[in-house]
């Protein structure tokens, strides 16, 4: 679909949508901003769940292909109990003493089902790393979880109820409330930021009683009108040093020595782009044997939006993106416009290495409750093979509002699962217009849409439903893989590509410790059988362009991609 369709078509659009409230929405955007907003028709979605009962504020997909979810443990009962009638008694815990419900869930994506997980002190508005062994260490949170860290293994299907939640009080040095974590090359977690926390730390720590930080003066230079610098955008350079982003620049930090290594300009505007105003930001996908590293960061909300709304004025978000080559010692931002303003977008990188979808948030307010009017229902594709001013194409919409404390994330099958949105200080199911969500949505990209089949690779060796292959740096792999022959006619293969995919922790519009790798092809063959092919490849060579752990493989054909096969590398 065009990106300007005329208004004519715009109403017609809109008319076949059953929804009043995108009927009104389209019009008024329509008629005042001249922009066409309507969705287009790319991409599905589904609902999977119409309540797992906790808002999925933040989400991590485990090698396991179940999803640890969890919000907050002081917004009230959820609606999910847990189980053997087990209560939470904490006298710590602000609104509720004893609390019987789960605010934590595993779901489980091949048989759509979920549980209550336990999670003992408050985990809102935290950060978390997959450690190399594929254990979710969550970090921080609030109240009595400030300084906590938390695991999730990746349980077994015979682990039963009883895999949960482990909890280490006090094992970071500083209150993290907001902070963003990066996984590290030597498996590390580095962990940045935070409510009045201009500093970092690691995790874990050589011992234990270590209480040292390390500041971070970039982020004071940075920080907002309310002394907060929050969930700033970081990542994992190709030469080891942390791109760091916060307000409107960003500088590369070598964490090793503490030196600020390179000082990026001001993206144009000087909008602040992290919390509230939440844009988002990617590492783009990375060539194998790279000497480039791009990052691409979009939407945000101009500075004053937060306070605006205190007095019901929701300004417009910002409709800009900036992509810069990070690893250009005289870098500069190239600035792209979305078809549509938006604040606290996902931006998930797809599994073809060819496309980055923004889903989720609003056009108009910023993070933080009740502070956003409009949302945003259509995600965006940005197809990084288009030229600049043609590469993005708003996909069709979903009916769920996904405003503020809403996630996304990457599922092995190229689905995104989609959760959350509680714009309200308690769970409010009721009586508010934006009501706490608690359901789960599949988007599945146009790449999973039939009319693709022909194209599409399945990998049958090693097998997808089989235990992850453990790969080491540098290390050959093959995989086997088919593609469907019609009658009379050789199989549809083209371009193939394999990429490798680390699967993010994602909240507040950022997904932490995200990554695509394109790994290097030395070989497709055809195999004997009709369609069979094998490919000769070579994971990356070093932890600094993919820190130890658990990625998904895809093998995409021109643009479509596989179902993943869980890689470990060490
Ligand atoms: C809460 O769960 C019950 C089923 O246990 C369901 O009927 C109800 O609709 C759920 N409420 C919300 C707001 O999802
Ligand atoms: C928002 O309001 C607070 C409290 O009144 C004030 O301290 C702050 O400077 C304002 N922020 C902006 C960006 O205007
Ligand atoms: C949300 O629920 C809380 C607790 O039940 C209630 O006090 C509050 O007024 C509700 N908020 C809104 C915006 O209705």
């Amino acid at each position: 679909m065009p990106q300007h369709m005329p208004l004519l078509q715009t109403m017609k659009a809109a008319l076949l949508r059953n929804s009043t409230h995108h009927l009104v929405l389209v019009l008024l955007l329509g008629v005042c901003a001249g922009i066409a907003p309507a969705s287009g028709s790319g991409g599905r979605w589904d609902l999977l769940q119409r309540s797992i009962g906790v808002s999925a504020m933040h989400m991590q997909l485990l090698h396991n292909d179940r999803v640890i979810i969890f919000d907050r443990t002081d917004f009230g009962q959820s609606n999910l109990s847990l189980p053997d009638g087990r209560c939470r008694r904490n006298p710590r815990e602000r609104v509720l003493p004893v609390d019987c419900t789960a605010h934590s869930a595993e779901y489980d994506v091949a048989s759509n089902t979920f549980r209550p997980l336990f999670v003992f002190t408050d985990t809102w508005c935290s950060s978390g790393t997959v450690a190399p062994d594929g254990t979710l260490v969550q970090t921080g949170g609030w109240n009595d979880g400030y300084r906590n860290v938390r695991t999730m293994p990746a349980c077994a299907e015979d682990d039963g109820d009883t895999c949960d939640w482990d909890e280490t009080q006090d094992a970071l040095a500083q209150n993290r409330w907001y902070a963003t974590n990066q996984i590290l090359p030597d498996g590390r977690a580095f962990i940045v930021g935070g409510r009045r926390q201009f500093t970092y730390e690691f995790y874990p720590k050589a011992d234990p009683t270590d209480t040292s930080v390390i500041s971070l003066p970039f982020l004071i230079q940075t920080k907002d009108p309310e002394e907060n610098n929050l969930y700033p955008f970081v990542h994992l350079n190709i030469d080891g040093n942390l791109f760091i982003f916060a307000k409107n620049r960003a500088i590369l930090l070598d964490y090793r020595k503490n030196k600020i290594v390179r000082t990026y300009p001001i993206l144009a505007g000087g909008d602040p782009r992290n919390y509230p105003s939440s844009g988002s930001s990617v590492l783009l996908p990375l060539k194998p044997s790279p000497t480039e590293a791009e990052v691409l960061v979009c939407g945000g909300a101009p500075a004053g939006s937060y306070n605006s709304t205190k007095d019901g004025t929701y300004a417009s978000a910002l409709v800009t993106c900036g992509r810069i080559k990070i690893t250009d010692p005289t870098p500069s931002w190239v600035i792209e416009t979305m078809p549509s303003p938006r604040v606290m977008g996902d931006m998930i990188l797809l599994p073809n290495g060819a496309e980055v979808v923004i889903i989720n948030g609003a056009m108009d307010g910023t993070a933080g409750w009740e502070a956003a009017n409009t949302p945003a229902y259509a995600p965006l594709i940005y197809r990084l093979d288009h030229s600049p001013g043609d590469r993005f194409e708003e996909e069709s919409s979903t009916d769920t509002a996904r405003l503020y404390h809403s996630s996304a994330v990457l599922l092995r099958d190229g689905r995104l699962l989609v959760g959350g949105s509680n714009p309200h200080m308690y769970y409010n199911f009721s009586n508010v217009q934006y009501p706490t969500e608690l359901s789960l949505e599949a988007f599945s990209p146009e790449y999973l849409d039939p009319s693709n089949d022909m194209l599409r690779p399945t990998i049958v060796d090693p097998s997808p439903t089989g235990a992850p292959v453990s790969v080491t740096y540098g290390a050959p792999l093959t995989l086997q893989f088919s593609v469907p022959a019609s009658t009379g006619a050789p199989p549809s293969i083209g371009v193939v590509s394999i990429t490798m995919v680390a699967p993010s922790f994602t909240t507040h519009s950022f997904a932490m410790n995200q990554r695509l790798l394109f790994l290097d092809v030395v070989n497709t063959a055809a195999l004997a059988q009709t369609g069979t092919y094998q490919t000769s490849l070579v994971m990356p060579a070093t932890a600094a362009l993919a820190p130890p752990g658990y990625y998904m493989v895809f093998v995409v054909n021109e643009h479509i991609p596989s179902e993943g096969i869980w890689v470990h590398i060490q």
